[in-house]
């Protein structure tokens, strides 16, 4: 998907924006300002860090990141994810012009404004992306068993056998809860791309980056089965850009 459309998105880029590049900055708009300041804290900020410092060499650091300068990449960017960039394509317009704004202006960061329709316009050909919930029936059981194995061999030291994590284990970093109201309260409206990429790419505490992919959905599985999350036919895949479209939420029913 990227590579088909981003190079469309850049065309338009450069034909919309091109003309006004020289003139001054966009003027920064507060009230979007607060907006990016929110979503940033609960969407991005447990990986690139509240001061945008980021953790190198996993998480680049946004704060001093020339990449910010150009707008229409990074709207593909954070709509459709990069490599172990988790997408946003569950972000409406305003959103994605909110935190981009946020970014581009915090931290010693001062690359100007920008306003929804901008955003909008970068994201024109965009396909009507599908939306699923983490209620929907999306690992299988057979998933979660596996998952429940690995889960019981790297994590439950510092999780807790029943996921409700191990605060009475002096030996080990104790881990939060990773199932049921506490894992939902914590990732409420979050994709389930980027708890799987915070997954993979920093836990175990004492080994990140160990997980494949596959080992890594297998695990969620099993902390969505925990959660009571109904299983149904089909695995949950390992691929950012449909992890991307699934959405973790309190129960609907
Ligand atoms: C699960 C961890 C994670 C989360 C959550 C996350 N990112 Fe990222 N981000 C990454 C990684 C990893 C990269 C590097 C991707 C690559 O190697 O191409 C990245 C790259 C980026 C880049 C490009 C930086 C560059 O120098 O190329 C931007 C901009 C960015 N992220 C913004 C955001 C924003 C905004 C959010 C929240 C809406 C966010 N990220 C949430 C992990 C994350
Ligand atoms: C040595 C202890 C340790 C081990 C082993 C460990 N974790 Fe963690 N984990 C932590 C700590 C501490 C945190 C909280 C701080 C952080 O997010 O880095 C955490 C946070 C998390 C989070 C974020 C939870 C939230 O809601 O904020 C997830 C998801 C997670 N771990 C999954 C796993 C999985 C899956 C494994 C096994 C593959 C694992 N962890 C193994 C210590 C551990």
């Amino acid at each position: 998907m990227m590579t088909r459309m981003l190079p469309v998105a850049g065309m338009i880029g450069a034909l919309v924006f091109g003309a006004t590049a020289a003139q001054s900055q966009n003027a920064v708009d507060e009230a979007l300002m607060a907006q990016g300041s929110e979503i940033y804290g609960t969407a991005c900020a447990m990986c690139h860090q509240p001061a945008g410092q980021g953790m190198p060499p996993a998480f680049p650091a946004l704060a001093g990141n020339d990449y910010l300068a150009n707008l229409d990449s990074l709207v593909g960017t954070i709509r459709d994810g990069r490599e172990a960039m988790p997408p946003f394509s569950h972000f409406s317009d305003e959103e994605l012009a909110a935190v981009i704004t946020y970014i581009r202006n915090s931290w010693g960061n001062d690359f100007g404004g920008v306003s929804v329709d901008e955003v909008a316009l970068l994201s024109t050909d965009q396909d009507e992306v599908t939306r699923l919930s983490v209620w929907d029936g999306i690992y299988t059981d057979e998933q979660a068993e596996r998952g429940q194995a690995i889960y019981i061999g790297q994590c439950a030291m510092c999780h807790g056998s029943r996921l409700d994590g191990a605060a009475d284990d002096p030996d080990q970093r104790n881990g939060p809860a990773l199932a049921r109201a506490r894992m939902i309260r914590s990732w409420n409206g979050q994709s389930v791309a980027s708890l799987f990429e915070y997954t993979r790419s920093t836990m175990p505490d004492f080994n990140p980056g160990s997980l494949s992919g596959q080992q890594t959905s297998d695990i969620l599985a099993y902390m969505f089965q925990v959660s009571n999350m109904p299983s149904g036919d089909e695995e949950l895949t390992d691929s950012l850009a449909l992890l991307g479209r699934i959405i973790i939420e309190p129960d609907p029913r």
